[in-house]
Parts: C-alpha cells; sequence; structure tokens
C-alpha cells in the first residue's frame, strides 16, 4: 500500500480563492499589515509571498522593512500606531526577531483583535481554554488538511513531535478540541520513536531533516511533516526537506503531506483566513 499524498498546495489554493471571493463581497477592504525587521533571507521570501497572496486575495498589504538595528522601543512605536490604524485589520510581526528585541514583549503589543498570527497571550489563552478566538497559521492549516481526508479522528492518537509556542503547542490544543487523545514529544522525550509508533495521527515539527524515520511509523498512520529544512546536494543548489523520511513512510503511512507543497502553502492561506475573520470581527460584518 502507498500513502495517499495529502495535496496542501490544491487544498490551499482552494482556500485562498474562497477567502477572495468572499472579500470581494465585502463593503470595505481588509488590510494586513506585514512587519520584518532584519534580512534573514527566509523571513524575506515569507514576507514577499504573504504580500503577493494579500494582494491576489484582494485585501490591502501593507509591508514594514525596519532594519536589524532597529530598537525595541521603535518597534513596540510601530505596533502601536498599526493598532490604531483603522486601515489595518490584521498585523503580523515576522519571527526571528534580531536578539537585542524582546520578541514576547512585542507580540504581545500586538490588539489581540489584530493578532492574526495568533500568538498574542490572549489568543493563546483563548486556545488553551477552548474559546474561539485567532489560532496559529500553521497548526490552523495542518487541522484542515487532517480534515480533507474526511476521517473521524476522534479517539484517535495523536503524537506531537515539537512542543513550541508556534506548533507543537497549539496543535495539540487543537487536537484535543477535535477529541484526540494527544501526546506532545519534544527533544528530552525518552524512546521517541517507539512512541511515535503509536500514532494514528504523527506531526513532525522539529526542525531537523528526515529525523522521523519510516520504522517509527505505525501503519496506516496520518503523517503531517510541518518541517522545512534545506540540505545540501551534489550540484550546490541544496533541496527541501521535511522532518520525515518521505519515501521511507510512503509506503507505510495512511496518509502523508510532502515537502514542499503539503503544510507550506497552508499557513499563508489561513493567515489570509484569519485576516478575513478579524476584519468581519473588528468591522461587525
Ligand atoms: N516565522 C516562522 N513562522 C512564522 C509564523 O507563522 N509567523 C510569524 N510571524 N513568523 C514566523
Amino acid at each position: 500500500m502507498t500513502a495517499r499524498i495529502i495535496d496542501g498546495k490544491t487544498i490551499a489554493a482552494n482556500l485562498r480563492a474562497d477567502v477572495g471571493r468572499d472579500v470581494a463581497g465585502l463593503p470595505f477592504q481588509p488590510g494586513l499589515a506585514v512587519v520584518l525587521v532584519g534580512e534573514d533571507p527566509a523571513s524575506a521570501v515569507y514576507v514577499r509571498n504573504k504580500h503577493k497572496a494579500t494582494l491576489e486575495a484582494g485585501m490591502a498589504s501593507f509591508e514594514h522593512r525596519l532594519a536589524a538595528t532597529t530598537s525595541e522601543a521603535d518597534l513596540l512605536a510601530l505596533v502601536a500606531k498599526l493598532n490604531a490604524d483603522d486601515k489595518v485589520d490584521g498585523i503580523l510581526v515576522q519571527l526571528p526577531l534580531p536578539k537585542h528585541i524582546d520578541a514576547t514583549k512585542v507580540l504581545d503589543a500586538i490588539d489581540p483583535a489584530k493578532d492574526v498570527d495568533g500568538f498574542h497571550a490572549v489568543n493563546a489563552g483563548l486556545l488553551a481554554s477552548g474559546r474561539p478566538g485567532l489560532v496559529p497559521c500553521t497548526p490552523a492549516g495542518c487541522m484542515r488538511l487532517i480534515a480533507s481526508l474526511g476521517q473521524d479522528i476522534a479517539g484517535k492518537h495523536a503524537v506531537l513531535v515539537g512542543r513550541s509556542n508556534i506548533v507543537g503547542k497549539p496543535m495539540a490544543h487543537l487536537l484535543l478540541a477535535a477529541d484526540c487523545t494527544v501526546t506532545v514529544a519534544h527533544s528530552k522525550t525518552a524512546n521517541l520513536s517507539a512512541l511515535c509508533r503509536k500514532a494514528d495521527i504523527l506531526v513532525a515539527a522539529v526542525g531537523r531533516p528526515e529525523m522521523v524515520k519510516g520504522d517509527w511509523i505505525k501503519p496506516g498512520a496520518i503523517v503531517i511533516d510541518v518541517g522545512i529544512n534545506r540540505v545540501a546536494t551534489a550540484d550546490g543548489k541544496g533541496r527541501l526537506v521535511g522532518d520525515v523520511d518521505y519515501e521511507a513512510a510512503l509506503p507505510i503511512a495512511g496518509a502523508i503531506t510532502s515537502v514542499p507543497g503539503g503544510v507550506g502553502p497552508m499557513t499563508i492561506a489561513c493567515l489570509l483566513a484569519n485576516t478575513l475573520m478579524a476584519a468581519k470581527a473588528r468591522r461587525g460584518a
């Protein structure tokens, strides 16, 4: 048997088209502000893609590119300005931030109603207590990919490898809300491979190329690979791989996401969905 490949590209394109149709019917134009501090090349690519996708969905995009030397006070002042700007429905501060800036302080300065990343303590708390709020985009995208399979996941054992605030922790709450039994594993977890083999749903979000081996996967499991790692190749161009050994997992898993083309495209699509949701809530639409 070979795994069903979960086509994140198509599912994301459909969601973006849905958001675009919804935006076209609104009496106002939702706006997303993205703030990039410094010149991290991967972050610059993400920000460019977000800008393009925002415009394609018919929303206004406000880009703020600041020097790596920008002070924390200046960044907080920009966040305050965006909080007060009526044209701005969503604010995203691209991470990572330079070391001299306290990221938590900046994220918590964003108006929770405009926090389309869902990283503000208020939104994190709402999610943890099972109440409606803005949900982080990558785990929200993973849930949509799982839902696309049309399987009943209640009572299934989900194992998350990775406990970050961006993916692992919010994903745990989303899977709990979907009635899964959830285990959050991390770098200090003992017998990780044996634990993974018990997973009906395995979510890998550790940022280590192909760490999850084929024989870590329970036959028929749903495998969601959040990792995007560039590894060296003989031609010097490099190649993107996930946190899962995809080729080895393919004959064992029941369904699997690829890298690229799996979770990645969902993150931006969910960001647009969050911006639309924030805009409607804030403007009473
Ligand atoms: N850096 C990596 N992923 C993310 C994300 O989802 N949001 C933000 N703001 N920064 C990131």
